[in-house]
């Protein structure tokens, strides 16, 4: 199948047109046992930009994306979401997908039936829904692997399937919370790259959280460093390299600049972390 084309993103995105995604305004977490997750923050996210969230552990990344997806209801401030680039609306919709670094997918079913789960819900009739299912699993390289069940694929086709089942929806927006963490450097090198193809051709706002400083280099349109005790945004770095981006960026100059401006920035975040606001 060929992915309809759209504008590339890095054009789309220039932060003075492009309209949001995400506006966070003003919003703090304190959860039911009195932890503080985030201290208020501001954050707009611009349709088809491509955010990663870095930081140390408790910091408030997953937390932040659960407000984002509206698992999880804000203590102050408030979030909006635009649909279609014109109408804002009070919450995300069905148009926002969730992945995790636990694929979560059924054992007892084929992958197909992993994947078309989110259309099953939404009570979609089956003969809709397989069109919709093998594109997606097209679009992760999996067509071929429908019939098979979870146990029968390796640890990064699992995830395949998992992003495949995010996308069948075709969300205009893609949360993923840490997903590659647990794979091998090079399963989560190739899935990177063909995340940031899809990202590219399909044009979805996507919120990534990661550990990997490489992996936030090599994606991002902009990376949000956090500091923690209390999770806080710390800084931003814009990525200003064009898409797509190979394997040349990777070992580019430019990327280990980045690199290590984004080391230097996690480091400082995490002295400052414990240290309150002003430090
Ligand atoms: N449901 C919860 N109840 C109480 N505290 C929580 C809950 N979820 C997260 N926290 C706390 O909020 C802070 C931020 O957590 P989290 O968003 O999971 O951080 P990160 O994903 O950056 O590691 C941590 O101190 C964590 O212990
Ligand atoms: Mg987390």
């Amino acid at each position: 199948m060929a992915a309809a084309p759209l504008p590339s993103p890095s054009l789309a995105m220039a932060p003075a047109e492009a309209a949001p995604a995400v506006e966070i305004l003003g919003v703090d977490k304190v959860f039911a046992d009195g932890t503080r997750g985030l201290t208020p923050i501001d954050l707009t996210v611009a349709q088809g930009e491509f955010v990663s969230l870095i930081g140390p552990s408790g910091c408030g990344k997953s937390t932040l994306l659960s407000l984002i997806a509206n698992l999880i209801q804000p203590t102050d401030g408030r979030l909006l979401w635009w649909r279609g680039g014109f109408d804002k609306v009070g919450q995300p919709g069905r148009r926002l997908s969730i992945v995790f670094q636990d694929a979560t997918l059924m054992p007892w079913a084929r992958v197909e039936g992993n994947v078309r789960l989110p259309l099953d819900l939404a009570r979609m009739p089956k003969d809709e829904a397989a069109p919709r299912v093998d594109e997606a699993l097209a679009l992760v390289g999996l067509s071929s692997h429908g019939r098979l069940y979870p146990r029968q694929l390796s640890g990064g086709m699992r995830m395949r399937v998992s992003i495949a089942r995010a996308l069948v929806t075709e969300p205009d927006m893609l949360l993923m919370d840490e997903p590659f963490g647990a794979l091998d450097e090079f399963t989560r090198n190739r899935l990177d790259s063909d995340l940031s193809e899809l990202w590219r051709l399909r044009g979805f706002t996507t919120i990534f959280v990661t550990h990997s400083i490489y992996e936030a280099v090599f994606l991002s349109t902009r990376i949000v460093v956090m500091a923690a005790q209390p999770g806080r945004l710390f800084r931003e770095i814009e990525i200003d390299e064009p898409f797509p981006r190979g394997d040349a960026f990777r070992t580019s100059a430019k990327f280990a600049d980045y690199c290590r401006e984004l080391s230097v920035a996690l480091m400082e975040a995490s002295l400052a972390s414990g240290r309150g606001r002003d430090r």
